[in-house]
């Protein structure tokens, strides 16, 4: 069937080929849309969200590491999901990626086809976006939010109608507070016409190259809770925000200061806070404080250490009293006693920092 339909359930693609190099080493091992977040993968929001305005099948464009993803999710039954997987031998980029998954949907050439960044936490209201782009007929229709510093991004000024009239690059004097939100609506034919089989950036190729042919680039405009997740901060921030409810995802189903997994030991006078998730298995010792961070599975967290808006790898350890600010550990990592590490610090998967305790012999 090819329509422009209400009834239409539209298509998903989810762009997940990236390398994370923002999150290293937590990404050397595990793609970022893997990483948990909140109990889950970070993807598996992703998922519920698409399945919320009705999605039955989504295809992965995956790359690096693309084996995790079909290991995790296999047919996306559990998900109540049929999942395809692609992957690109040599990373093609955004447009190239959403291009090369195109023999994989089954819509006709005016269908819907939802894209997302396989990174990005969003709250605003997909199926407005969806009835917007098939009001305004467009060929592909973004979702725009405001922040409140656009000089650190492209902007994407619209005109009376909220259509998009330029795709503009950095620069100290934004014409408009409006992002590219990372979430889109494409007519399934503009997909079919991207190149196929060379690398291809949506926000720099695509979408000016529509705007050249005067197509309709419509903006859907929507301040909703916004939240790119590629840097540690931004990642821990994510995580705490969905543990606290302060973005809902059927995924965390009792909100709360924390979320804890199951076989963790959490000593009674230990204190969990700041929407922290810890994994599975993860030991925290007395006296232990844990605030608005993410302990991947079997993290031991001995007694009376702090750890603050950090993320900390698979089965890391980090020893008595040390404090920890803002800090990313890799997979089985070794922070000894009494250190201090803060804000940026990253310490390498396997890396053992040896205990900081200062000791005099008798006789000093
Ligand atoms: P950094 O290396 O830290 O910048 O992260 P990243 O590799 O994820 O890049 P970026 O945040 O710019 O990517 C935005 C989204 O597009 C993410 O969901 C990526 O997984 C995805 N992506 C980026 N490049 C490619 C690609 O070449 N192919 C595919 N399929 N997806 C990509």
């Amino acid at each position: 069937m090819t329509s422009t339909s209400t009834s239409t359930v539209p298509e998903a693609i989810i762009l997940v080929g990236g390398q994370g190099s923002r999150l290293r080493p937590l990404t050397l091992t595990t793609p970022k849309p893997m990483l948990p977040c909140a109990g889950v993968p970070f993807l598996t929001h992703q998922f519920l969200r698409l399945s919320e305005v009705g999605v039955k099948h989504v295809v992965l464009a995956t790359s690096y590491r693309s084996e995790v993803f079909a290991a995790y999710y296999g047919d996306g039954g559990s998900l109540g999901l049929a999942i395809d997987y692609v992957t690109e031998v040599e990373p093609l980029g955004t447009g190239g990626g959403i291009r090369n998954v195109a023999d994989r949907l089954t819509g006709g050439p005016d269908a819907p086809v939802i894209v997302l960044n396989g990174d990005v936490l969003s709250g605003h209201d997909l199926n407005a976006q969806l009835e917007v782009h098939r009001e305004m007929a467009a060929a592909v229709t973004l979702h725009l939010v405001g922040v409140e510093d656009p000089r650190a991004f492209g902007c994407v000024p619209t005109d009376g109608d909220g259509r998009v009239t330029a795709f503009l690059e950095k620069t100290p004097t934004p014409v408009t507070d409006q992002i590219n939100a990372g979430c889109y609506v494409f007519r399934r034919g503009v997909i079919d016409a991207i190149r196929a089989g060379v690398p291809v950036s949506v926000e720099r190729d695509t979408f000016p190259g529509l705007l050249a042919a005067d197509a309709v680039v419509q903006g859907y405009r929507q301040d909703a809770y916004w939240l790119d997740v590629g840097t540690p901060a931004a990642f821990v921030r994510g995580s705490a925000d969905l543990v606290r409810g302060v973005l809902a995802s059927p995924a965390v189903a009792r909100p709360g200061e924390s979320l804890v997994g199951g076989d963790a030991l959490v000593a009674e006078d230990a204190v969990l806070s700041g929407g922290t998730t810890v994994g599975r298995g993860c030991v925290i010792g007395s006296g232990a404080v844990v605030e608005g961070s993410v302990l991947f599975d079997d993290v031991w967290i001995a007694a009376g250490a702090t750890v603050t808006g950090s993320v900390i790898g698979t089965g890391a350890r980090v020893g008595e009293r040390s404090a920890l600010r803002n800090v990313v550990l890799g997979d089985h990592s070794l922070v000894g006693a009494d250190n201090e590490l803060a804000e940026g610090a990253r310490v390498w998967s396997s890396a053992v920092l040896p205990d900081a305790t200062i000791r005099f012999s008798p006789g000093d």
